[in-house]
């Protein structure tokens, strides 16, 4: 097994990768693309370079790997790509906003090429995780320690688990846990603007700094 680091947001590194995958003649059985980083806070007054770094890691990254390597999958004429995007996929997210959009973009790729890449043999999934106890929260500047219990978080094994068995299934979509199923549901449901004023309600008091 070969184990090798790349810092995705980098095209530089990414298209090394890519290069040695390719050289490498190896059969391509299975891509997952995990890596995906939050930003929290009014937007327009975030550091752009971070919010940047967010759309090359959140959606650049995983086109350019589901382009590469699921063309390559294509070829061969099978292959299963599962894309990790989030609850955040349906439906928007004030003071989460770009991240938000970015699982949005996610959720309906994933969607897009699944029915495109059916008749090549290559499945792809999505998995749609709600709140998981990982570090994402802190990478994301949210104050989430009051919020660390079994009703709202989910493990990372747990849902890891829900993952692998989705993926075996060939599920189109993936949600981990009841709640989360009922949230996807109900988010879809829900008028538009009640579904932005109460995210934006849920969200706010979970930003470091609070806002004015
Ligand atoms: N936790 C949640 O509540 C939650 C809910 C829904 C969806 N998600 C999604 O789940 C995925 C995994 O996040 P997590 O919860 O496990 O958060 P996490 O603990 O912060 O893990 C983030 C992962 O992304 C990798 N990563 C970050 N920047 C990278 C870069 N530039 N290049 C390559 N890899 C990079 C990290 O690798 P290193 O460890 O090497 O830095 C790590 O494996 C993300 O796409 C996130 O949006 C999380």
């Amino acid at each position: 097994m070969l184990f090798r680091t790349c810092n995705l947001a980098e095209p530089l590194q990414l298209s090394g990768l890519l290069q040695e995958l390719e050289q490498s003649g190896h059969q391509l059985d299975l891509l997952v693309n995990n890596a995906g980083i939050g930003t929290s806070g009014l937007y327009v007054e975030q550091d752009w370079s971070r919010e940047q770094h967010l759309i090359e890691l959140n959606m650049l990254a995983l086109a350019r790997l589901c382009h590469a390597i699921g063309g390559r999958m294509a070829e061969q004429g099978g292959g299963q790509i599962l894309n990790v995007a989030s609850l955040a996929a349906f439906q928007p997210g004030p003071w989460m906003s770009n991240y938000y959009a970015s699982k949005a973009y996610v959720l309906s790729l994933s969607e897009g090429l699944r029915e495109e890449l059916r008749n090549r043999g290559v499945k792809v999934s999505v998995l749609c995780p709600g709140p998981t106890r990982t570090a994402f929260f802190r990478g994301a500047r949210m104050q989430v320690g009051h919020l660390d219990t079994r009703a709202v978080m989910m493990d990372a094994e747990t849902v890891a688990l829900i993952a692998v068995r989705g993926l075996e299934k060939n599920k189109a979509v993936i949600v981990p846990g009841w709640r989360n199923k009922l949230l996807a549901f109900s988010s879809r449901l829900g008028p538009r603007w009640l579904v932005r004023k109460i995210t934006a309600a849920l969200h706010k008091p979970l930003l470091t700094p609070p806002p004015l």
